[in-house]
């Protein structure tokens, strides 16, 4: 991609787009099935759904997108399509890491990682150490991730520096709790998206989205592209976040 490469015309103004875009990229399966076509393919087409998708934001200047890749309830599928999996991304991680480098995409990783075959590990580490000076955005991958784990996992080290006397019970809010979650540093996501008609969250960032718009589509992650991606963001910049709060203080804010 050149630097000279346009900016997508947007139907809303620029400063009505989230700051971080979150994915859960379903329905890879179903459109492979529906062409008679082998699951991996799917998944194929879904690879490149990620590249338009990571390139979109990056050009629309959308500081953080974190997609669900693989969940710890992923490791159930067969073998053989779990290798598949990590073989995609490993040549999406070789494939993509100059342009990483070139457009300053920071690559991060959330999830029990250690649990990846250690090619894939080695080389996702590799681009991320590559790529960790990256400033324009961070593109996270939920790797073997499920949220609950990862708030056991929190509340866990929370206990361990208790029992240490490095931390006070009372010492124990949504800040501490937040800074222990594999996302410390990320804001939270003003947008989810969905693909393939599913309406659940399916363990996918659950302390994360309190506050998330939510954007389903019956549109299958293989087909989602540019445009799609697009509707998305106009659905998102037409809507009110209140947080709690009601609609006359929210417009007093803004004045
Ligand atoms: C859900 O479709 C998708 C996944 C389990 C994996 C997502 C992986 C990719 C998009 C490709 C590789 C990723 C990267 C980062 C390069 P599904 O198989 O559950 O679809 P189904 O519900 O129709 O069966």
């Amino acid at each position: 991609m050149s630097e000279q490469e346009q900016s997508p015309t947007l139907p809303f103004p620029a400063e009505r787009l989230p700051r971080h875009v979150a994915v859960i990229m379903d329905g890879n399966g179903r459109w492979a099935k529906r062409r008679g076509w082998r699951r991996v393919r799917g998944h194929e087409e879904g690879a490149e759904s990620v590249r338009v998708v990571v390139r979109t934001c990056r050009r629309l200047g959308i500081p953080y997108l974190t997609l669900y890749a693989f969940s710890e309830e992923n490791w159930a599928r067969p073998q053989a399509e779990i290798a598949a999996l990590m073989k995609l991304l490993e040549r999406f991680l070789r494939r993509e890491r100059d342009e990483m480098l070139e457009r300053g995409i920071r690559l991060n990783a959330i999830g029990s990682i250690e649990r990846l075959p250690a090619s894939t590990l080695a080389l996702l580490r590799q681009v991320m150490a590559d790529t960790a000076a990256g400033e324009h955005m961070t593109l996270t991958l939920a790797l073997s991730y499920g949220g609950r784990q990862e708030i056991a996992r929190a509340a866990r080290r929370l206990c361990q520096e208790v029992a240490a006397g490095a931390l006070r019970p009372e010492e124990v809010d949504e800040r501490a709790v937040a800074e222990r979650l594999d996302t410390a540093g990320l804001p939270d996501p003003d947008l989810l998206i969905r693909t393939s008609g599913e309406l659940r969250i399916s363990n996918f960032l659950p302390w994360q989205l309190a506050y998330a718009e939510f954007y389903f589509t019956d549109t299958l992650w293989p087909d989602f592209r540019e445009a799609e991606l697009i509707q998305a963001l106009a659905s998102y910049a037409a809507r009110e976040r209140r947080f709690g709060k009601t609609s006359e203080q929210i417009a007093g804010e803004e004045t």
